[in-house]
Parts: C-alpha cells; structure tokens; sequence
C-alpha cells in the first residue's frame, strides 16, 4: 500500500483551507499517517525542491514557501501518490479543473495552495525528508 506526501503552502494555510483539503483526503477513503504545522527553513525547502534548482523561478519558490508555516501531510491508500495529483489539479491554473484543489482555490502557478509527490520514488524521498521516522 502506498504512501504520499502533501503540504498544504503557506497561501494554503493562510487562507484557512487546511480542513476542508484534509476532508477531500479523508472523505476518498486516504488514512492520514502524519500531520504538523511548521515553519520551513531555506534548507529544507532548497531540498524538497532539488530537482528544480536550476530554474528561473527556484529562487522565489523557495522565498514563498519559506514566507509562512506549512501544513505537512502523509497519506495512505491505494493508489494515494497518482490520486492525490489528480485531486490537487494541474500545475498550470489555466489547465486545473474545478473540483481539483488547485482548480477551486489557485489562480496563479507560484501561488497553488498544495504540494503533492509526483512519483513513487519522490514521495519516499520526501517522507523520509520532512517525517524521518515520525509516522503513525
Ligand atoms: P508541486 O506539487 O509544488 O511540486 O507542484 P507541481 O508538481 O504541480 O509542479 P512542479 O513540480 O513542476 O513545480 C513546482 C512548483 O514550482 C509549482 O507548484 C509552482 O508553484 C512552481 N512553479 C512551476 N512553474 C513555475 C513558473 O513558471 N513560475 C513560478 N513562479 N513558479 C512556478
Ligand atoms: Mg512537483
């Protein structure tokens, strides 16, 4: 069975939708296995978003998600890392459907409200990265 990793953004908990993302997850029939709110230091947002260090936008990326706590979420179920993506919506507002979190709540590509794994390999790295043996 598998597991993801979601983090409610700092827009995401600013705008106080924590608990209504947390009832999509839970009303899908996903298990919540870790949770806490945190405020995120440079290096673990540098980390947590290695693979696009390289990019125009990393350096605003990583101000924005330093800027405020952040909701940190590990799920459970089947399928969880692929369904979760579809429940959070497109990256690209212009292509995130509504019912999707994004899709709902964002209007802008810097500014999207949740993170999700986007793999199988990226949601054990960033477990082990943001719950290194924390988990239920
Ligand atoms: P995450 O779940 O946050 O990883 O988003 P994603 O997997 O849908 O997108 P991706 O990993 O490609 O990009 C990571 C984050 O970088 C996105 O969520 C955006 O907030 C941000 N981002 C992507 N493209 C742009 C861009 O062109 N400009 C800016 N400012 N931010 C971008
Ligand atoms: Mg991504």
């Amino acid at each position: 069975i598998e597991k993801t990793f979601l983090m409610v953004k700092p827009d995401g908990v600013e705008r106080q939708v924590i608990g209504d993302i947390m009832d999509r997850f839970e009303r899908r029939g996903f298990e919540l296995k870790g949770a806490k709110l945190m405020n995120v230091s440079r290096e673990l947002a540098e980390k947590h978003y290695a693979e696009h260090s390289e990019r125009p936008f990393f350096g605003e990326l990583v101000d924005f998600i330093t800027s405020g706590p952040v909701f940190a979420m590990v799920w459970e179920g089947e399928s969880v890392i692929s369904l979760a993506r579809i429940m959070i919506g497109a990256t690209k507002p212009s292509e995130s459907q509504p019912g999707t979190i994004r899709g709902d709540y964002a209007v802008t590509v810097s500014h999207n409200v949740i993170h999700g794994s986007d793999s199988l390999a990226s949601a054990e790295r960033e477990i082990e990265l943001w719950f290194d043996g924390e988990l239920v």
